[in-house]
Parts: structure tokens; C-alpha cells; sequence
């Protein structure tokens, strides 16, 4: 199948990317930065989501994921608004099969920054939107909402010893998922799964479901 994918040069993207290809996928790439991936099966666009007169000409992708995405840099343009442009363009047509967007478990719990919380709060919505219209092609629209996933993005507070302790204690499982383990949610739902459509699924070691149980001894 014909998968294209954005952000695929770093963290999550490449991960999904790397597992498309070991299923011998063809895998398209849409980053800013330059390809970190080489494989025969592997072409690379570097070019920013947000420059839609430059975008390349793609046509017949069976399988489009939206993962690009910021924290703190025009979130709304690049999370949001490129997502839908992407999405509207290389997604929304008769052969599609099936589109995943990488959301947030944010959009959920209003957590994290203001901008980033709502760009994914917008693409929650989106994606129930696209369900509804790409379903007369039979084809499936989700989107899967990570908490914290071990990626560059969050190497900040990753490396340091007193902000990793904090979050694991706001985390019930007790670590973040790897980008192989997003990966292979993202590849579940957009080839094994064919009737979850609409769904915005939070993966995030329980982060979201934390709460303190007040009652009287
Ligand atoms: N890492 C996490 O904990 C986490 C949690 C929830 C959701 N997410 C989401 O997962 C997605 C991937 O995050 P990540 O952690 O892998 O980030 P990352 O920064 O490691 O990788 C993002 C990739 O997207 C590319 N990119 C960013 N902006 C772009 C633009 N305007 N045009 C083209 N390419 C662009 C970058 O060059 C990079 O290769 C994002 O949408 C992010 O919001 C991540």
C-alpha cells in the first residue's frame, strides 16, 4: 500500500515510517528536515507542512497519518491547520482506506500548554468530521492520543532526574511509551483495523484516568 506520513525524519514519524517499511510498505515523507531513513521503499519530501504551494504531487495514498506536529511553535498552523490542509488534499478521495492522526491525550485533559492543548482539542474534533465523510469509501478516520512518549520533543524534561521523577508519579504505569509502541498502535488501526472509525484513542499509561479518592476514614 501507499502510505505517506509527515514528520518521518525524528521520534514518533520515523518510528511508524520504519514499521510500514518492515511490512514492505511504500512509504512517502513529508518533513522539514532532511530524511534520516534509507530504504528503497522510502521517498523523502523535505518541505514544511505549512508551505501548501510547494506540497508534492501525491496521488492514490491508500494510507495517510498526520503526525507532524510542535509544542510551542505556531501549534494551531502547523498541528491544526496544516493537519486539515494535508488531510483535505492527499486524504479525502475515493481510494482512501484509512487516515490516522496523531493527536494528544492533551485534547482530553486540557493539559500542557494553551495553544498545543487546543490544536489537538481542534484535531479531535477533525477527525470525527473526516470519519463522517470518508465513510461511503469504507474507509476509517481516527486519531491516536499519546501521553508521553520518549521522543527529541521532550528530551528537556526526560534528562532531568527531578522533572522525570515528578511525571512518573503522575503516571500510574510508571513509564512512557516508546515510539515503537506508538508505532505499532498506528499500524494496527490504519491496516488491521477496519470498523473503529470516528475514535480518538488515548494511549498514555493511565496519565489521564490519575485521580486522588477523597473520603472520610
Ligand atoms: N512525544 C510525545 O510525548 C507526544 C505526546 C503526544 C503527542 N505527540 C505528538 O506526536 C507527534 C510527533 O511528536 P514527536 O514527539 O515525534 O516530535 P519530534 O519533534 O521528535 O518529531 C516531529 C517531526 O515532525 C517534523 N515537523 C515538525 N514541524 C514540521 C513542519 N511544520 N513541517 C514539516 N515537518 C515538521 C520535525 O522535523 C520532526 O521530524 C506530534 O504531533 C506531537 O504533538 C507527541
Amino acid at each position: 500500500m501507499k502510505v505517506l506520513i509527515t514528520g518521518t525524519t525524528q521520534g514518533i514519524g520515523k518510528a511508524i515510517a520504519e514499521r510500514f517499511l518492515q511490512e514492505q510498505h511504500t512509504v512517502i515523507g513529508i518533513d522539514r528536515q532532511e530524511a534520516s531513513i534509507c530504504d528503497s521503499n522510502y521517498t523523502h519530501f523535505r518541505c514544511d507542512v505549512r508551505d501548501y504551494e510547494n506540497l508534492p504531487d501525491i496521488n492514490d495514498v491508500d494510507i495517510l497519518i498526520n503526525n507532524a506536529g510542535t509544542q510551542n511553535e505556531a501549534d494551531i498552523d502547523i498541528n491544526l491547520k496544516a493537519l486539515i490542509h494535508i488531510t483535505e488534499k492527499y486524504g479525502v478521495h475515493q481510494n482512501i482506506r484509512s487516515i490516522l492522526n496523531i493527536g494528544s491525550a492533551s485534547a482530553h485533559t486540557g493539559a500542557e500548554f494553551p495553544e498545543y492543548c487546543a490544536s489537538k482539542g481542534g484535531v479531535l474534533a477533525y477527525t470525527k468530521n473526516v470519519a463522517m465523510r470518508v465513510a461511503q469509501y469504507g474507509a476509517t478516520c481516527n486519531s491516536l492520543d499519546p501521553g508521553g512518549v520518549l521522543t527529541p520533543l521532550n528530551e528537556c524534561v526526560m534528562n532531568d532526574p527531578k522533572l522525570w521523577a515528578q511525571i512518573m508519579n503522575e503516571t500510574p504505569l510508571k513509564k512512557w511509551a516508546t515510539p515503537k509502541e506508538i508505532a505499532d498502535w498506528a499500524y494496527f488501526l490504519t491496516v488491521v483495523n477496519t470498523f473503529c472509525t470516528g475514535q480518538c484513542i488515548v494511549v498514555d499509561g493511565g496519565e489521564s484516568i490519575n485521580y486522588n479518592f477523597v473520603w472520610k476514614e
